[in-house]
């Protein structure tokens, strides 16, 4: 536990620090955030104690044997330092995009014209949006910087519920389905903790698919599927858990939607959902213009609206039952239940 919370102590000042100078040099390009949002914004102090609280839970977590150690990011320092290097060179294109509101740089990868127009866009004003290898390859030290390296630490959250869910169970007889699954760090998070387990990984972008698989290379295969949340290649009630980190803010509302009936179709009964995104307005109040000032900082086009989107009954309606809710750092992490049909 001891090392675990050293590692993240090193880990959260590495991004801190990239964190501010991001700022800085984004300041120094004359493109910093100029948006003052309308509601209130925690202190510095109050978010460090919250990320302190989501370290240590996760290193308690580690403690009691609920799931292994986090990886830190030193495995690989020079890919990680170029990657660095590569995510500041392109901040002044990305800059200016925001300053021009234009989104549109994804339109020059060939992938753009097959995907539907809600995804073909360039996310966060990232370079090609999902769809470029660059994109793929910055994504993770991006996103880092971003939330000073709590991305690692808030996915690791949806490893707490699968804990309990396995208990006692043969691993091999149970299989996951990551959705969205990005350039696969929960991926690989839950692979380390259940070598067993029958994992698949599903996501529209071929890039970000292409970057999990060499992230998860050396273990044991995981099925990668290229295909929409909301239009899933896969048998009714064929899976048993199914996890969904940091999507449903990026979807319309109808596809949200579309998205939880095709969750409920594809689980068996009595299956689990795992739902990881960001928070949304009254989870913490007093942060509530911190959310607000997120889509202008970055491309986030349905985020305004799934800030306030009844995201429990929407699931409810669907027949995945919410159990469970609570809000890590800046996530709120919520399991929900697929019920099992009652006898005659
Ligand atoms: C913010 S990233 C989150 C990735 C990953 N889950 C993580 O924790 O970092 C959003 C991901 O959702 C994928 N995505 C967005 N809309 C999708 C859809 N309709 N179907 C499948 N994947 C989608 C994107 O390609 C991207 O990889």
């Amino acid at each position: 536990m001891a090392a675990q919370l050293a590692g993240q102590s090193l880990r959260f000042g590495w991004y801190f620090a990239l964190n501010r100078l991001l700022d800085w040099r984004s300041e120094q390009l004359g493109r910093g955030s100029r948006y003052r949002p309308s509601g209130p914004v925690p202190s510095l102090q109050e978010l460090l104690a919250s990320q302190g609280e989501l370290l240590l839970s996760d290193a308690l977590a580690v403690r009691d044997g609920l799931y292994p150690a986090m990886e830190d990011d030193a495995t690989a320092p020079l890919r990680h330092l170029a990657r660095i290097r590569q995510m500041f060179a392109d901040l002044p294109a990305a800059l200016s995009r925001r300053a021009a509101n234009d989104a549109s740089s994804v339109n020059a990868e060939a992938a753009a014209a097959e995907l539907p127009a809600y995804y073909a866009q360039d996310f966060h004003f990232q370079t090609g949006g999902y769809l470029s290898e660059d994109s793929a390859r910055l994504y993770d030290v991006q996103v880092e910087t971003l939330f000073m390296g709590a991305a690692g630490p808030m996915r690791r959250a949806a490893l707490a519920p699968l804990a309990s869910a396995l208990q006692g169970r043969d691993q091999r007889r149970v299989s996951l389905l990551d959705v969205a699954c990005g350039t696969g760090r929960f991926l690989r998070q839950v692979r380390l903790a259940y070598p067993a387990l029958k994992l698949k990984g599903l996501d529209l972008s071929r890039a970000y698919l292409e970057e999990a698989r060499r992230h998860l290379g050396e273990l044991r295969p995981v099925e990668w599927i290229e295909a929409a949340a909301e239009r899933m290649p896969l048998p009714d009630a064929s899976v048993d858990v199914i996890t969904a980190i940091f999507l449903f803010h990026e979807l319309p509302p109808e596809v949200r939607r579309a998205a939880a009936a095709e969750f409920a179709r594809v689980l068996r009964p009595g299956g689990m959902f795992v739902f990881l995104d960001s928070l949304q307005l009254g989870d913490k109040p007093e942060w509530d213009g911190l959310l607000e000032s997120f889509p202008y900082r970055f491309h986030e086009p349905y985020y305004q609206g799934y800030l306030s989107d009844a995201l429990e009954a929407m699931f409810a309606a669907h027949g995945l039952t919410p159990e469970l809710t609570s809000t890590p750092f800046l996530s709120k992490l919520m399991v929900c239940r697929k019920a099992v049909p009652s006898p005659g």
